[in-house]
């Protein structure tokens, strides 16, 4: 449970809020790379509460600016994009991709007005699929080194990104990624536990049907331990099989602000962030990324078929889902009754929506009753509290995976099925570790 003061505290994002002030000292995602076409239409970037307009300029650049015009404040969104700029509607202003006025056209032929004046423009780098940009304090040296995420630099075909609009505040959608005993219930449907897993190292299976999976205990014992990005925690459950022996491990990271990696099934890692717009909305990005290989064509539309992502089909062209809260996520009852279904609701991802926003848009945790499987909920707050608070006396927050010894390849959830002898840490943790447990890495 958290005070109602907590609660404000974590859940406000806009400027002069606390928690506004730290994620604001971080690089955030903001439109995917292909919603930009060069010369195309600029595209509104809400973004902690601020209004941003992302455009790609005739030299493929990528501006990202302010708003709303510096002459009178019309929306730049609504701008033609033209001859490497942004030109306003209303009296015809001419802004580029770095912020700079290069075309005043209703003031007077010698004037030199425009020169004076510039668009607040941030910085962006475009990786992974996705344009990121950081809104916060510069410093001399400018804005905080980008996290270099290991698909950063990887072609198209080894990623696949989804950007979903939640109609709940972004920590909701973090805690749900943090929280793995939810796992047994709301996505029971979509798991089958299996000895066959259990005895090829534990590692899930994606099949045609679902997931396959070493482990069908619904009360994982889960240990959580500090790191200097956030945490990392594992859930520790019986195996289907030898669970006098073996545990099953199933590791995973929060990444501070608002990145969680956690196992992802054989040959690929999984990233999920929940970035705000406001205080009540975020975009989910759920990145895949083949650590081994490429997906196909056919993969890539089975996979986000089966999540209920698909872009055109369960995703709107603004990237919202068909499956919200004005229709109820069109949970089936009658999928339930016949024991079809549990939830009623189709996809993993959107039964996890459904039930973050089912909480309302900020829900008020004074009114919550934790119990030990919110263990790692309950330290993701806590460390983002400790976080505000550093910031709150202006320093930078501690909280930081993106130095130098970024180590992306490290934070990959993990999962294995080892013998309960074994720490958890060790099984990731370096050189310790067992050469044979590494390969069911991701
Ligand atoms: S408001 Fe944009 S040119 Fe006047
Ligand atoms: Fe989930």
């Amino acid at each position: 449970m958290l005070s109602v003061e907590e609660n404000e505290t974590l859940t406000r994002v806009g400027p002069g809020t606390k928690m506004g002030a730290l994620l604001r000292q971080y690089w955030m995602p903001t439109v995917l790379s292909d919603e930009l076409k060069a010369d195309g239409a600029p595209k509104k970037v809400p973004l902690m509460g601020e209004r941003l307009v992302a455009f790609r300029d005739t030299e493929g650049n990528v501006g990202m600016l302010d708003e709303l015009c510096p002459h009178r404040g019309a929306s730049l969104a609504l701008a033609r994009n033209e001859e490497c700029g942004l030109r306003c509607l209303y009296h015809g202003w001419k802004i580029t991709h770095d912020g700079k006025v290069v075309d005043t056209p209703a003031e007077p032929e010698d004037s030199n007005f425009k020169d004076k004046i510039r668009n607040i423009s941030y910085p962006v780098v475009e990786a992974g699929g996705i344009v990121w940009t950081y809104i916060g304090p510069q410093t001399l040296d400018g804005p905080p080194p980008f996290p270099r995420w290991e698909w950063a630099d990887a072609p198209p075909e080894r990623i696949i990104v989804s950007k979903v609009l939640v109609e709940a505040n972004w920590l909701q959608g973090v805690e749900g990624t943090v929280d793995s005993a939810h796992l047994g219930f709301l996505h029971q449907g979509a798991m089958k536990a299996t000895a066959r897993v259990a005895a090829l190292g534990g590692v899930t299976e994606m099949t045609k049907d679902g997931f396959e999976r070493p482990s069908a205990d619904v009360r994982p014992r889960l240990e959580v331990e500090n790191t200097h990005y956030g945490f990392r925690y594992a859930a520790l459950r019986k195996p289907v099989t030898d669970a006098d022996k073996n545990q099953y491990v199933r590791i995973s990271h929060f990444i501070a602000p608002l990145y969680v990696t956690f196992p992802a099934p054989k040959g690929t890692a999984n990233l999920i962030a929940f970035v705000p717009l406001n205080d009540e909305q975020s975009y989910m990005y759920f990145i895949r990324y083949a650590t081994d290989g490429e997906f196909s064509a056919e993969m890539r539309e089975f996979i986000l078929g089966r999540a209920g992502l698909l872009p055109g089909v369960d995703l709107t062209e603004d990237h919202g889902k068909i499956r919200n809260v004005a229709n109820n996520w069109l949970q089936d009852r009658s999928a339930m009754e016949s024991g079809e279904s549990f939830t009623g609701i189709y996809g993993v991802p959107n039964q996890d929506l459904a039930v973050e926003e089912s909480m309302g848009a900020i829900f008020d945790r004074s009114k919550e009753h934790l119990g030990m499987s919110d263990m790692a909920v309950i330290r993701m707050r806590r460390r983002m509290l400790e976080a505000v608070a550093k910031v709150g006396q202006g320093e930078t927050s501690d909280l930081m995976a993106h130095g130098p010894e970024f180590r992306p390849e490290m934070l990959r959830g993990f999962e294995t099925v080892a013998p309960l002898t074994t720490s958890w840490q060790s099984l990731i943790d370096g050189p310790a570790a067992p050469v044979d447990s590494l390969a069911g890495r991701g």
